[in-house]
């Protein structure tokens, strides 16, 4: 018995051929390397965000759309704001960045305060931490009405 392999069948490799395949085969090695590397070095160098670093913001609403006993939540500087009427029509605005774990509050209608739904904290509606974990007040931001335009700026 022989142990020799089986001749390889079909006509051999000409060089074009070979020189073909061999930069398919280096070009989707190459590929693939550049695939894993790609996000490591997205993560390692991060592109440069156009971060606002605004103090002073012109509200995408009217003074007129936010009636008493509402809020509404709006990004200013990449963070978001809570911008609310009270039941007796002040307008205020805190950040809505709980103190506690920073999830985002929110306006409660029904008992008029403002809410973190993360782990139940509560906050008075000048930005008071009230009960719950939130360990400090909600930081003010000073509000105007200029016609019927809002501008929210930082205290
Ligand atoms: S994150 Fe707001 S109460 Fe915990």
């Amino acid at each position: 018995m022989s142990t020799e392999p089986p001749p390889l069948s079909g006509p051999p490799l000409d060089d074009s051929r070979r020189r073909w395949l061999s930069a398919f085969l280096a070009t989707s090695v190459g590929a693939t390397i550049l695939s894993f590397l790609y996000p490591v070095l997205r993560y390692l160098i991060p592109p440069v965000t156009s971060e606002p670093s605004l103090s002073e913001l012109e509200l995408p609403f009217k003074s007129s759309d936010l009636p008493p006993n509402s809020g509404r939540i709006v990004p200013f500087g990449g963070k978001p704001i809570l911008v609310f009427r009270t039941p007796a029509g002040e307008l205020k605005a805190l950040s809505a960045v709980c103190t506690h774990l920073n999830c985002t509050v929110q306006y409660r209608k029904d008992r008029s305060d403002v809410w973190c739904a993360c782990h139940n904290g509560t906050y008075n509606l000048d930005g008071g931490n009230v009960s719950g974990p939130p360990p400090r007040p909600l930081t003010a931001l000073e509000v105007n009405v200029r016609g019927d335009k809002i501008v929210v700026r930082k205290a």
